[in-house]
């Protein structure tokens, strides 16, 4: 009763950040994202009666940190598989750990793939989808290639539908991310999220405008009308961080790189070049570009002081079981 599977991360352009539902981790916007092609996580999942408790290593050693996450996740498929078995899961991720690039996305959606078939079960990408947004709400995008979107549940119950917008061939756009710290963040998009809906003055506002900056991201994605995605992704970017330092606590994941590389992305762009910025809960950036542009903007962004690293990359497919 094993299997592997592999999936890359993905990025966000239309924001998700407050829950509607914490029980069935129900997201209260929509959101729009672009699946990388690099990092990838290869995860192998084994379901063996020989295993007392449910196991989890990350690049070969034990992740105490992740273990209930992982569990939870696990259960909800032993529950479909009607399977009280337990298992050894192995995570690798081809690029260095601390890289600061949220793997929880690609991690989650491997797993349900690889745990889904390793128990026999036949599901399909929208069954799967809801398995990984239930343990990581980024996670069910990686389920698709290319432009993804996730809807909200229909209001008969807690399924949120998963679909591609383009594949990634379509608009093969690529991606240039600054590492500007390796230290783990210090609020996890989980906690602060809740703490943005649960004390910001702006939440109703950030709510009930998402749905306007999805209709403006679906239309420049079907367009492929890049000034429009850049306009609608750093709407989307800025106002989330908005939201999450308006909160109390206040949360500021920006440093001073963060910022100049956010400069020099507008400047860049204000000179022509094709590039557009989008930054998550924590201080990297990610700039979004034409392939023509990436070199440029890799190495304007590696001069930016206090910048450790540039990793490149492309758009890539959705999760899918390893070849054998
Ligand atoms: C800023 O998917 O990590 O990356 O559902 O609580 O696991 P949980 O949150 P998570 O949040 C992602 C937040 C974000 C924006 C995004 O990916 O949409």
């Amino acid at each position: 009763m094993q299997a592997s599977a592999q999936a890359q991360p993905n990025i966000a352009l239309v924001k998700y950040w407050g829950k509607q539902d914490l029980r069935h981790n129900l997201p209260a916007t929509g959101s729009i994202s672009i699946t990388l092609d690099a990092p990838r996580t290869h995860t192998r999942v084994n379901f063996s009666a020989s295993q007392e408790r449910d196991q989890f290593l990350l690049n070969g050693k034990p992740e105490p940190a992740m273990l209930n996450r992982v569990s939870a996740c696990l259960d909800n498929l032993r529950a479909l598989a009607d399977c009280p078995l337990r298992a050894r899961v192995e995570s690798d991720n081809d690029f260095p750990t601390g890289a600061g690039l949220a793997s929880s996305a690609s991690g989650f959606a491997a797993l349900v793939v690889a745990g889904a078939s390793a128990l026999g079960l036949n599901l399909d990408t929208q069954q799967l989808a809801d398995l990984a947004r239930r343990a990581s709400g980024s996670a069910a995008r990686s389920l698709l290639g290319g432009f993804v979107e996730l809807l909200l549940p229909a209001a008969d119950g807690p399924s949120t539908p998963v679909r591609s917008l383009r594949a990634a061939h379509e608009w093969p756009l690529a991606v240039a991310i600054a590492i500007t710290s390796s230290r783990t963040k210090s609020v996890g998009s989980t906690e602060g999220m809740e703490r943005s809906r649960l004390t910001s003055p702006y939440y109703p506002a950030w709510v009930s405008s998402a749905e306007d900056d999805l209709a403006y991201a679906r239309q420049a994605i079907s367009d492929r009308d890049f000034l429009s995605l850049a306009r609608v992704s750093e709407f989307s970017c800025l106002k989330m961080h908005a939201l999450a330092m308006s909160s109390e606590p206040g949360l500021l994941y920006f440093n001073g790189a963060t910022v100049e590389c956010l400069h020099r992305i507008r400047t860049l762009r204000t000179q022509g070049v094709p590039v557009f910025f989008t930054v998550d809960a924590g201080p990297q950036v990610k700039a979004v570009c034409l392939p023509e542009a990436l070199e440029q903007v890799g190495q304007a962004l590696a001069d930016v002081p206090g910048v450790q690293k540039i990793i490149r990359c492309g758009l890539g497919a959705g999760a899918r079981l390893d070849k054998e």
